[in-house]
């Protein structure tokens, strides 16, 4: 079985093929999610939240997402591993954004890093992918954002927000991500967006329009009580 890179999944969308995405934040089930074939393992932030207990990721450290990235890099073969890139790692300046996404490829042996947020990181994106660091962007419910945010809610049910998340998703896709999540928001948006976009969309409670839905495994078996997303 060949290795998944952004350019298979590039090709899964152009097919029309599904992109299976799943969080994970260990070897073992890096191993066994591997092997049934999932193709991106997303080494969400949200392990702060399902493993280390805290009530947000806002708290999650590079050292923490580099720890279990590292982790998930061992027992993954074919699947494109991703680092979800924590709070304040790349939001203060796009050097700073190199700086530590660079760190987390390096250390982890990762093939992507996620960012979050829109317009306002797009050049922050392109300098990335301008030295080789493939994005994946972030857009809808961005967690690091929930205070900002007024909490966990369903994001582009008005027009100026949809119209808004139509445009960061754009510049996200002009400025070189190779994919975008898109989180809580309406299915019909998430249709459109898709739609608008040459590259895959990978959604977490956003209907089934995606190209590519990824769940919190942790959620999905039912093993979580205080469920991170819902969907
Ligand atoms: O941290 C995470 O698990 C995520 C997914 C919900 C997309 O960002």
């Amino acid at each position: 079985m060949s290795s998944i890179t952004t350019h298979t999944l590039l090709e899964m969308k152009e097919k029309g093929e599904r992109i299976v995405a799943l969080t994970c934040y260990d070897a073992l089930f890096a191993r066994l999610l591997d092997a049934s074939g999932v193709d991106v393992l997303l080494v969400g932030d949200s392990l702060n939240q399902v493993l280390a207990g805290a009530s947000s990721t806002l708290s999650a450290t590079l050292e923490q997402m580099i720890y279990h990235t590292t982790m998930v890099r061992r027992g993954a073969e074919r699947a494109l591993v991703v680092c979800d890139m924590p709070f304040l790692s790349y939001q203060i300046s796009p050097e700073d954004a190199i700086k530590n996404c660079g760190r987390a490829m390096k250390e982890t042996g990762c093939h992507a890093v996620k960012i979050e947020g829109g317009q306002p990181m797009a050049a922050t994106v392109r300098r990335l992918v301008d030295v080789g660091i493939p994005v994946m962007g972030h857009i809808g419910l961005t967690p690091q954002s929930v205070h900002a945010l007024g909490g966990y809610r369903v994001q582009g049910r008005d027009d100026a927000t949809a119209e808004r998340l139509k445009a960061d998703a754009a510049a996200l896709q002009d400025a070189g991500a190779f994919g975008v999540v898109l989180e809580l928001v309406p299915a019909p948006l998430a249709s459109q967006i898709t739609k608008a976009l040459t590259i895959p969309t990978i959604g977490i409670g956003a209907g089934p329009a995606w190209y590519g839905p990824v769940r919190v495994w942790h959620d999905m078996l039912g093993l979580d009580d205080q469920c991170f997303a819902k969907v």
